[in-house]
């Protein structure tokens, strides 16, 4: 039996987060779309069984937002603009606007938990990172008016904000969470960030919280949930 019982949009699925959110969505027996720019890809990443849970388009067209949405109950975005390439459009389009398109379609269109993968440091605007066309500060606008939008009652947010992110499997470090973006560096399996999104879904403590995360020592864990209790005990 699933701990959670909506059906979850995962923007930016073909991405290394995204594709581990789906794993993990998957691991947990939840229901789930997919929003892609590309089909092609997608098939690629998760096969053809894939197709029939698919919303192709960008988070820079609201009519292909609003297609993506409709029916969800929640949103996991991992979305992030590519600041390498000079080519791609920049991140106040896709970090920034982008993300606060989709926020406010899927708010209107009733989804009722936005989960947004951000980034540590995103309050530090002299932060080297930001040399990258301010990216850090256009995350934290988005992440803003995500707070906003989704603190009225009846709603909910949950902000991760990770550290360096990594290739390696889910569940085999144990992890610190923090608020107040205290943390100045370190690192995390996209699998760990993709698999407390997706517990996010279902543990209170998670619901209007914007808090980083890093890892710590190796171990095998069977679950996350209880790295929540660092910030509220
Ligand atoms: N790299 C790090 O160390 C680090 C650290 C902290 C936080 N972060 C943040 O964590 C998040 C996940 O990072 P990642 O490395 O897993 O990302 P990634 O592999 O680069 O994937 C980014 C995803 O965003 C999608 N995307 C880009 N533009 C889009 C648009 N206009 N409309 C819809 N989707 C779009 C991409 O689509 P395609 O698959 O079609 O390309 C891809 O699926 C990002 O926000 C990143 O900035 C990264």
């Amino acid at each position: 039996m699933s701990a959670f019982k909506g059906n979850v949009l995962v923007a930016g699925a073909t991405g290394r987060t995204g594709e581990w959110v789906v794993k993990r969505l998957q691991a947990h027996g939840i229901a789930f779309r997919l929003f892609v720019r590309s089909g092609e890809k997608a098939i690629r990443v998760f096969g053809p069984e894939i197709i029939d849970r698919l919303t192709i388009g960008s988070v820079e067209h609201p009519a292909e937002i609003r297609a993506a949405v409709r029916n969800a109950s929640a949103v996991i975005s991992a979305i992030g603009g590519n600041v390498t390439d000079p080519a791609a459009p920049p991140p106040s389009a896709i970090d920034r606007d982008g993300i606060i398109n989709l926020a406010t379609i899927a708010k209107a269109e009733n989804v009722r938990h936005f989960i947004l993968v951000s980034s540590l440091s995103v309050t530090k605007p002299d932060h080297p990172l930001n040399k990258y066309g301010r990216i850090l500060s256009m995350k934290l606008e988005a992440e803003n008016e995500i707070r906003r939008l989704f603190s009225e009652p009846g709603y909910a947010y949950t902000i991760l904000r990770p550290g360096g992110l990594l290739d390696g499997p889910p569940l085999q470090h144990n992890l610190r969470f923090e608020t107040g973006d205290t943390i100045t560096t370190g690192v995390i399996q996209r699998s760990d960030v993709a698999e407390v999104s997706v517990i996010s879904l279902f543990t209170p403590e998670a619901h209007n919280l914007t808090f980083e995360l890093i890892e710590t020592e190796a171990v095998s864990l069977t679950s996350l949930v209880p790295f929540f209790r660092q910030i509220h005990s």
